[in-house]
């Protein structure tokens, strides 16, 4: 097994998994300094496309982000989710898991959890390829937001749908938008960790969109918190930058690449 997936294992019980999503290498690098597992989300199609849905993300778009992020990785796991329509049967997920970890070199492949699609989790294990789970708000399948597990009857259905995914070989699995009794049910029941969003502490780890964590993407819903406006700091950077472009105050002598002594 990869030792950054032994590493995350390890962790279970022990000491929580931070995780958080990267579409390019600049955010990738920084995040690779703290994080455990770096997710390259299908999420991008809403943060950065501008998608209603995840269904229009393509394996190209997902690859071509991949690409850029590895530049930034060293250390930490690189995930990349399965965009919607690449795993529709066994054979279908295992063409595109292998040419995504191909053309990648990423470390493991994400799916979302869709009616009986742990046996293809299984299949991609057998052939070698590692693969986290997800379920709860599965948004490639799910078009109404809602907290799931918010009864017995929702609770049982939910671990035992946890428990087929590591049964069929999963090393972790998001947990998204879980109540809080269903995440500990989830988490105290499993050998792998949870990763949870929005689904309260009860989680063996958290991730979160990066884009709404530094607060750029304009989308906020009650789980995510703002570490930063970012977007004000990039907008008074902008501004400044304008402003003196207009004043004729940038570039300044020490930005020319000759020096000044080229100047009149
Ligand atoms: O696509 C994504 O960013 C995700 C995370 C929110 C878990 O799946």
């Amino acid at each position: 097994m990869n030792k950054k997936i032994k590493k995350i294992l390890s962790k279970k019980n022990k000491s929580k998994i931070v995780s958080l999503t990267a579409y390019s290498k600049n955010i990738a690098k920084i995040l690779d300094k703290y994080v455990d597992i770096v997710l390259v989300g299908d999420s991008m199609a809403n943060v950065l496309y501008g998608h209603k849905n995840t269904s229009k993300i393509s394996l190209e778009n997902i690859i071509q982000h991949t690409l850029s992020v590895k530049m930034g990785i060293e250390k930490s796991l690189l995930v990349v989710d399965m965009p919607k329509g690449t795993y529709e049967n066994k054979k279908i997920a295992f063409r595109n898991a292998k040419l995504i970890i191909k053309k990648t070199k990423c470390d493991a492949v994400k799916l979302e959890s869709h009616k009986k699609n742990y046996k293809i989790i299984e299949y991609l294990i057998n052939k070698k390829i590692s693969v986290m789970g997800h379920i709860g708000f599965t948004p490639q399948y799910k078009k109404k937001f809602k907290v799931e597990g918010q009864n017995k009857k929702e609770i049982y259905k939910l671990l035992d749908e946890a428990l087929k995914i590591e049964k069929a070989g999963a090393f972790s699995i998001v947990i998204e938008c879980l109540s809080p009794l269903a995440a500990k049910t989830i988490t105290r029941n499993l050998k792998i960790p949870t990763i949870g969003i929005g689904s309260s502490l009860n989680c063996d780890g958290q991730i979160l969109v990066s884009d709404d964590m530094l607060g750029i993407s304009g989308f906020y819903p009650k789980f995510v918190k703002k570490y930063v406006n970012l977007d004000k700091i990039i907008e008074k950077a902008v501004k400044k930058y304008t402003r003196e472009v207009q004043l004729s105050k940038f570039p300044k002598n020490t930005n020319f690449l000759n020096g000044p002594k080229f100047r009149k």
